[in-house]
């Protein structure tokens, strides 16, 4: 059984047998994503429609205040970490912080780690801002852009110490779950991001997802699983407003935790 091993945030790979994809297994991709010959991927996952939101006057000061500084601008090219936190820090990447609530939280409780934070919602970019300023954190940057983009063209193999993807818009209809972030080709893509022994935390409270989670990440070679299927709630992630009301409404949480392999 995989074991945290305390907020230094060491796993303990579980050795018995992740699923291995055979040669010529849709899963046995290439480290960048490619298909093998003969299985048609999407090219890229819309895993998000732009909502209409308001953006209040309190996000809206912070967008002016803070923007400047929080903010990155999106480039097509690789992104120098030291330069735009201005200091060397392990470095985690968030896909789709919402609100920015768990953001702001674990950014507090670990000063010393760098959060490279996108999401393309521009009320939630705003109120994170805002939540930079009320609680003074220094250790997040962000990009108000779609994730996939972000790791394509911003990302360098291995620059990665940890990866975030919190309660994913799962996308229920069969139709739609093509449009999920968890799937091989952009979990390879990730993987191949991480540093050895860097983590993969996914959390989502539709089981079905939470299942194709635990299969795409299992299929991957590069990934080990810190746990026997599910992982307990690693005690940085905090109980969001929105998982207290899904919790208090009788529904699961599931925590999938996998870390890339030396
Ligand atoms: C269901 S919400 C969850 C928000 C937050 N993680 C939480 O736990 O409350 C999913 C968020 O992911 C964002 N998102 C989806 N796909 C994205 C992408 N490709 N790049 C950036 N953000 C994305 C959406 O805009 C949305 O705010």
């Amino acid at each position: 059984m995989g074991q945290r091993l305390g907020a230094n945030l060491q796993w303990v790979i579980v050795t018995e047998p992740t699923i291995s994809p055979a040669p010529g297994h849709p899963a046995a991709h290439a480290p960048d994503g490619t298909p093998p010959p003969g299985v048609a991927y999407p090219k890229t996952i819309k895993s998000f429609v732009r909502r209409a939101g308001r953006t209040t006057t309190g996000q809206a000061k912070a967008f002016e205040d803070l923007g400047p500084r929080f903010v990155l601008p999106y480039t097509a090219a690789p992104l120098d970490a030291a330069a735009a936190f201005g200091r060397n820090a392990p470095l985690v990447l968030e896909i789709g912080f919402g609100m920015g609530e768990a953001t702001a939280h674990i950014a507090k409780m670990r000063p010393d780690d760098n959060f490279l934070c996108c999401e393309v919602h521009e009320p939630g970019v705003g109120a994170l801002l805002k939540r930079i300023g009320e609680q003074g954190l220094t250790n997040i940057r962000i990009l108000q852009h779609d994730a996939v983009e972000v790791i394509d063209h911003m990302l360098a193999p291995a620059c990665l110490d940890g990866i975030h993807i919190f309660f994913p818009d799962p996308w229920h209809k069969k139709k739609h779950n093509k449009r999920r972030l968890i799937q091989a080709p952009l979990v390879a893509k990730l993987a191949a991001r991480l540093k050895p022994g860097g983590y993969l935390h996914c959390a989502t409270d539709w089981q079905p997802y939470a299942e194709q989670m635990l299969q795409v990440l299992g299929a991957e070679p590069l990934l080990a699983n810190t746990a026997e299927g599910f992982a307990p709630q690693p005690e940085y992630r905090p109980l969001t407003k929105f998982e207290n009301r899904g919790l208090r409404l009788g529904h699961g949480v599931w925590d999938v935790v996998f870390v890339r392999r030396n």
